[in-house]
């Protein structure tokens, strides 16, 4: 009896993945694309399933809160780097590349951040933390997103307590340059995938880094989009094409697509993954845009969990978008 029920479950999961077809990583390793997830390293010990999908349908992680200045650096010199080191390991037993994120960011900073510090105070406690942080995983991560953010929704430089320091941004490369020689360093945003006055503003900054001689190797686009986002409507594909002229290499970071809006829930789920298949042919099409990194595994996890961002649904079963990105990722 016991042996019936053995090759019940077999056939069934030998059914299960015959249906959802090739893992998204091995059709991306063809392209010679990398697809990534962002991770809470918690839930690898937590969810053996989510550890699992995560190994089978991803080849690149980037920690989601876990390499954030308020989760490393809780207060002044004292770094916990217990998750950061468990997302490392992981990454290296299931032959993943590691994204690093992120080091100048105005959000999640901790609150002796706020400690009013003169220009030379804060120069030391960004070189001390990127020459710490930077270095403990030296020639481990590929890409790191030294600044994040940094161009607000209205185009201008954002508040920030680095700002206290004139040159912050140029020094947080210069450091993280000399911490990680081997480590691609990039400045990374939301809201500019297409033209507009954001974006404008974003190619105008990273072109002066690149005319000062800033080691800058590329720009990662987040893409936090929802239903509604057109990458035809907004240009992204002659967007990026300007970033990549500047020489930098492309990266989608973040990507999630909140399921929200009229229709049916079939209707939104077609939506949802047209949209997904929209970005990743520009991506594909584009041929400095390498890297392609959803913010989560499933939506369960997903830090808009309520809108369905994301393409594994919260019990790991593929959704439309995810068919949509693996047949893309096998178009020529
Ligand atoms: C988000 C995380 O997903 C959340 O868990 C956290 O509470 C807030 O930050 N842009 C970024 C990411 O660069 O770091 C943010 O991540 C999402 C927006």
């Amino acid at each position: 009896m016991p042996f019936r029920w053995w090759s019940l479950m077999l056939m069934c999961l030998l059914v299960a993945l015959a249906q959802s077809g090739p893992p998204l990583r091995a059709l991306a390793e063809k392209r010679g694309l990398q697809i990534g997830a962002a991770v809470e390293p918690s839930l690898l010990l937590q969810d053996p399933e989510y550890a699992a999908v995560l190994a089978r349908e991803f080849n690149l992680v980037v920690a989601e809160n876990v390499m954030k200045w308020g989760a490393l650096q809780t207060s002044r010199g004292q770094f916990n780097f217990g998750a950061a080191d468990l997302l490392m390991d992981f990454a290296r037993k299931h032959r993943m590349a590691v994204r690093g994120h992120t080091l100048v960011w105005h959000q999640q900073l901790p609150r002796w951040m706020y400690g009013g510090f003169s220009a030379a105070e804060m120069e030391t406690i960004l070189r001390e933390h990127i020459q710490t942080v930077v270095g403990r995983y030296r020639g481990r991560i590929a890409y790191w997103d030294v600044a994040n953010e940094v161009i607000g929704d209205d185009a201008r430089p954002r508040a920030t307590p680095f700002e206290v320091l004139p040159d912050y941004l140029e020094k947080a490369f210069r450091y993280a340059r000399a911490a990680d020689p081997g480590a691609k360093l990039f400045y990374n945003d939301y809201g500019a995938e297409g033209l507009g006055p954001k974006s404008d503003a974003i190619y105008a900054l990273l072109k002066g880094l690149k005319e000062k001689g800033v080691p800058l190797d590329g720009v990662g686009f987040q893409a936090h989009v929802d239903l509604n986002f057109s990458p035809a409507a907004v240009r992204m594909a002659e967007n990026l094409e300007r970033f990549a002229r500047l020489g930098l290499e492309i990266h989608i970071t973040e990507m999630d697509v909140r399921l929200v809006g009229p229709g049916s829930r079939a209707e939104r789920l077609e939506k949802q993954a047209r949209v997904y298949r929209e970005v990743l042919q520009v991506c594909l099409r584009q041929p400095r845009c390498k890297v392609f990194t959803l913010w989560g595994v499933s939506d369960a996890f997903s830090w808009r969990a309520a809108s369905e961002p994301l393409v594994f649904d919260a019990d790991y079963q593929p959704k439309p978008a995810y068919f949509a990105l693996q047949q893309t990722l096998q178009q020529p």
